[in-house]
């Protein structure tokens, strides 16, 4: 059996750990593995499908990144070309992709991404590939599991930047703004929010009112707080508005949030006359070393994969459903994004808190 395994969109700590899980669980049954680079570049561009031994997964489950390189512009049926005049079109490559892992004498491949790979990896299940899917995403909004490998580490991490935002908005008696990543889910504003502390934390699953978000400042300053932080989420939106676009959506590729934070904090300063700072933590969420839950969940999602290679569970995502590390079909997984459900105990926790969510 040749298994082929790729990483595809952006980046999530627990990358490499999944990556060395599934080689020597691999390489345990007597199976061959390959490593497709920078997602299917490797196989449409550059031929760089590279033999993976025990000695290129040694040392590699504490790294952040993914040692296959990766890119958010590989969607084979809607592959990036740049025309003579330096615009882009967008050709299906997906027929090629298929011949030429076929060529290669692969039997099955393990795609390892957030939920635009994923759908590639349906579609490509659709036209006959051996396809086994294994969910990724710092946003933790893919469905069909409890938890995404990735999203631990980077709410650890904004965490850690609120908590140091904290003493800084203290002492110069600021409102400060920290953006956090989460296109349409608020997983990372809500659990780093709650985690460190926030006054506010604002989600793309609750349209946000500014006067509300100004009456909790004004509340705090008339209670003697005179500083306050509030965490917004990227893909957050104002009360019948639409998210704040950085780059709009180009061949290959989404459109790119980012921004909300900033709007948000001179809105603050213009209705409240409080000095007001904003930070985008960015992709700082999406590096450094995993948590270990983060390498744990990547190496069990990891040996998971090649298990359900092995079983022939093609069309498949491996998923926790915990305690247990189970697969449930791509179709189903896809069906809707994982947003926070709005009854869910931690928004009810939040709002417990008297945490303003913006409405
Ligand atoms: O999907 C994860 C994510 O981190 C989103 O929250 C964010 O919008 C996007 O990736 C940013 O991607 P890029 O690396 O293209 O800037």
């Amino acid at each position: 059996m040749k298994v082929a395994i790729s990483t595809g969109g952006g980046d999530a700590p627990g990358l490499n750990a999944v990556i060395r899980a599934a080689v020597l669980s691999a390489l345990h049954r007597g199976f061959e593995v390959f490593g497709i680079r920078r997602g299917f570049g490797g196989l449409l561009e550059d031929e760089e499908v590279v033999p993976l031994g025990r000695e290129d997964v040694r040392g590699i489950t504490h790294l952040g990144g993914t040692i296959l390189g990766t890119t958010n512009r590989g969607n084979p049926f809607k592959w990036p070309v740049r025309n003579p005049d330096g615009s882009w079109s967008e050709v299906d490559r997906s027929d090629e992709l298929i011949e030429r892992f076929r060529g290669l004498g692969l039997d099955a491949l393990i795609m390892v991404g957030g939920d635009g790979s994923l759908r590639i990896a349906y579609e490509l299940w659709c036209k006959g590939l051996p396809v086994v899917g294994v969910p990724k995403t710092i946003d933790n909004d893919v469905g069909g599991t409890v938890i995404t490998f990735g999203y631990d580490t980077a709410v650890t991490t904004a965490t850690e930047a609120i908590d140091k935002v904290h003493s800084t908005a203290e002492s110069h008696e600021r409102v400060m703004v920290v953006e956090v990543m989460g296109r349409y889910a608020g997983w990372i504003a809500l659990n780093a929010g709650l985690a460190g502390s926030a006054d506010v934390i604002l989600i793309p699953e609750i349209p946000y009112d500014i006067q509300r978000v100004c009456d909790k400042i004004r509340e705090r300053e008339a209670e003697g707080r005179h500083f306050s932080i509030v965490v917004v989420a990227e893909g957050a939106v104002p009360k019948g508005g639409g998210p704040t676009v950085k780059e709009a959506a180009g061949a290959g590729r989404m459109e790119r949030l980012g921004g909300v934070g900033e709007v948000v904090a001179r809105q603050i300063a213009e209705l409240t006359g409080k000095e007001t700072r904003s930070l985008v933590l960015g992709h700082l969420q999406r590096g450094g070393s995993p948590t270990t839950f983060d390498r744990l969940l990547g190496l069990r999602f990891g040996a998971a994969a090649v298990r359900a290679v092995a079983e022939g569970k093609f069309g498949h995502m491996i998923a926790l459903d915990p305690p247990e590390i189970t697969s449930v079909p791509l179709a189903d997984a896809l069906a809707e994004y994982k947003r926070v459900p709005l009854d869910s105990d931690s928004v009810l926790t939040a709002r417990e808190l008297g945490i303003c969510l913006g409405d």
